[in-house]
């Protein structure tokens, strides 16, 4: 059974147009994951995408004027808003994507020790550890996020965010401000942390940093999930993989030729007629216009195509 399940979930944000008129706008179509127990599953996608509004979702952490559907389930049970008030920053624990989420007005020792749940006993001395894996010195505590480097302040967010020793930890976007050392650091950190059972849900642009340490890559695409894989399928041409913007993904890094693909993912109010990657899909036929394609499985992996094999 996974231990996080979203099912289908779209997401649209109210808007005001004439005056006082209100429509929604949907910016989230289908988006699919699941993550198992002491798994590592990346998600992957360009910017706009959909990562983090997922990420958000599954924290319960939506601003207000947005609307959600579809299923949250975690550990089978279905995920409600009273079920994740009493599980968010314990069992389940983001690294948001921006710093900013420091309080810019509390030295960051403090702010990590409010993360750190009263069973641990002595919150200073639990903060002093964590830094010390993170490689950030005791004068660090008494800094104000100000004071604090990029890479310093994401180490800082880290520390904050397994403080309570989740089981499922979401890490939006956990390096970039790091140097190379740092990045491998952090993502030797995430493999021990599912190593030792915890599932990791780790949010990437960095299709290289995310096959080092998953066992699965989600693809999104415009507000969709267009492939789940094995990491073992990013190999080779591609011939493995089942959606044509994952094989694009993988032919467009340096290893593999550095073949770029041509134009760019639609917006949210401007998505085309059909399957959303269809103006830049070189296998596209009439019926892919019909209508968007489901996320079906296939070979052990799951894909968002009607022509894939
Ligand atoms: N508060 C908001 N109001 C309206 N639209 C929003 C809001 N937040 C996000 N969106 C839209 O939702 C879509 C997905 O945004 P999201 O932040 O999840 O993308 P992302 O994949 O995390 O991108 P990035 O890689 O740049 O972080 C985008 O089209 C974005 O413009
Ligand atoms: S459904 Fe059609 S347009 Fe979409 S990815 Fe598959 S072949 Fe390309
Ligand atoms: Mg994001």
């Amino acid at each position: 059974m996974p231990v996080l399940q979203a099912k289908d979930i779209s997401i649209s944000f109210c808007q005001y147009t004439k005056g006082l008129e209100q429509s929604y706008q949907k910016v989230i179509t289908s988006l699919h994951l699941d993550v198992h127990a002491g798994e590592v599953v990346a998600i992957v996608g360009s910017s706009g995408s959909g990562k983090s509004l997922l990420a958000h979702s599954i924290l319960g952490i939506l601003p207000d004027n947005c609307q959600l559907s579809g299923e949250l389930y975690y550990k089978g049970a279905p995920l409600s808003e009273v079920e994740l008030s009493k599980l968010r920053g314990k069992e389940i624990s983001l690294v948001p994507q921006s710093i900013n989420y420091l309080d810019p007005l509390m030295k960051v020792g403090k702010q990590v020790e409010t993360s750190v749940p009263k069973e641990k006993g002595n919150k200073k001395s639990v903060v002093r550890q964590l830094f010390s894996k993170f490689g950030l010195a005791p004068k660090v505590e008494e800094m104000y996020p100000f004071q604090l480097s990029g890479g310093m302040a994401r180490r800082a967010i880290v520390s904050a965010a397994i403080a309570g020793n989740p089981k499922l930890l979401v890490a939006d976007e956990p390096t970039p401000g790091l140097d190379e050392e740092g990045v491998k650091e952090a993502l030797s950190f995430f493999k021990k942390l599912s190593n030792q059972g915890h599932s990791i849900i780790m949010i990437t642009h960095d299709l290289e940093a995310a096959l080092q340490i998953a066992d699965r890559i989600v693809v999104f695409y415009a507000g969709t999930t267009v492939e789940m894989a094995p990491v073992r399928d990013f190999a080779g041409a591609g011939e493995n993989l089942r959606h044509p913007y994952s094989k694009a993904l993988w032919n467009a890094l340096p290893q593999n030729g550095f073949q770029p693909l041509a134009g760019s993912q639609p917006l949210h109010d401007q998505l085309p007629k059909g399957c959303f990657f269809g103006p830049r899909c070189s296998l596209k036929t009439e019926m892919c216009e019909q209508h968007l394609p489901e996320l079906r499985g296939l070979r052990d992996g799951s894909v968002r195509c009607i022509h894939a094999t």
